[in-house]
C-alpha cells in the first residue's frame, strides 16, 4: 500500500514539484489548495496517485474537516504562500504583518491536528526562509516570520514526538542569484527534493534545513 502524502499548497510552486517527486518515489499524494481549476488540471496530470480537494488552510474549521475526510495519513507537507503587504518592521503595519503570519497559524494548527490525524511514523514539512537566519533591512516581517516556524519546528518535534517535525529553509528560488555563493540558479526542484530526502530520512527531526544556496551567510551583503 503506497504512503499517502498531503500537500496543502500542492497546486503550484515547491508544492507541485513536491508532488511530482513524491508520485515519481511511490507514494500517493493529496494536493489542496484554493483554487479548484488549477487542483483539476495539476491533479490530471500528475495521474492516479493524485487526488485533489479544495480548502483555505488559514480556515481553522476546514482544515480540521480536510483532515477528517483523510484517511490513513502518513505525512504532510506546508507550502502555502501568503500576498501580505509586508516588508520591515517600521514601514509594516500590525493588520498586513498579521496578514503574513498566517502561515504561521496554518503551520501551528496542522501540528495541533497532526497526533490526532497523523500515522505517529509519519511527519510533518514546513517551509521557512533564509531571512530567519539573516536579518536583511526591509525583509523583517518575513525574517521574523521565519524565525516563528523555526521555533514551532524545534518546539512541536517535541510536543508532538514521535511524528518528525522539519522545516525546509529556503533562498530567493530564482530571485536572487547574486545573493548566493552557487552557480545553479535554485528551482522549486531543489526544495522538492530535499522535502522528499526529509520525508524518507527516518531520523530526521527538528531540523531546518537549507537550501538557499548559501544566502543566509550575508557574503553578499558586505
Ligand atoms: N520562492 C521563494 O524564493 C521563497 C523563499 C523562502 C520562502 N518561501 C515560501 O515558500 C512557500 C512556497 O512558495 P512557492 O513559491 O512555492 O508558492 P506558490 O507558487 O505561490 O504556491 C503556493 C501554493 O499554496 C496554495 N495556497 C495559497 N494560499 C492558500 C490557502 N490559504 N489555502 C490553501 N492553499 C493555499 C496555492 O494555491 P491557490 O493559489 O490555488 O490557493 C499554491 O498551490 C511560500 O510560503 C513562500 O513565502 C518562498
Amino acid at each position: 500500500m503506497k504512503e499517502k502524502v498531503l500537500i496543502i499548497g500542492g497546486s503550484a510552486g515547491m508544492g507541485l514539484a513536491t508532488a511530482q517527486q513524491l508520485i515519481k518515489e511511490g507514494f500517493h499524494v493529496i494536493i489542496s489548495g484554493g483554487n479548484e481549476n488549477r487542483l483539476k488540471t495539476q491533479a490530471k496530470e500528475l495521474g492516479n496517485d493524485c487526488e485533489f480537494r479544495v480548502i483555505d488552510a488559514k480556515n481553522t474549521p476546514d482544515l480540521r474537516n480536510l483532515f477528517f475526510s483523510l484517511s490513513g495519513l502518513k505525512h504532510i507537507v506546508v507550502t502555502i504562500s501568503v500576498r501580505a503587504n509586508a516588508s520591515g518592521i517600521a514601514q509594516t503595519e500590525e493588520l498586513d504583518a498579521k496578514q503574513a503570519f498566517e502561515r504561521f497559524w496554518t503551520s501551528y494548527n496542522v501540528l495541533h491536528f497532526a497526533p490526532e490525524f497523523l500515522n505517529r511514523n509519519g511527519s510533518v514539512t514546513l517551509i521557512s526562509g533564509s531571512s530567519a537566519k539573516t536579518p536583511l533591512k526591509g525583509y523583517g516581517v518575513w525574517g521574523t516570520l521565519h524565525g516563528s516556524i523555526n521555533s514551532l519546528v524545534k518546539q512541536a518535534a517535541i510536543d508532538i514526538a514521535p511524528i518528525r517535525v522539519n522545516a525546509i529553509s529556503p533562498g530567493g528560488i530564482g530571485l536572487r542569484p547574486d545573493r548566493q555563493l552557487v552557480e545553479h540558479k535554485g528551482q522549486a526542484e531543489d526544495i522538492a527534493k530535499m522535502i522528499v530526502a526529509v520525508i524518507t530520512n527516518r531520523a530526521t527531526t527538528a531540523s531546518i534545513i537549507d537550501v538557499d544556496g548559501g544566502e543566509r551567510q550575508g557574503t553578499w551583503s558586505g
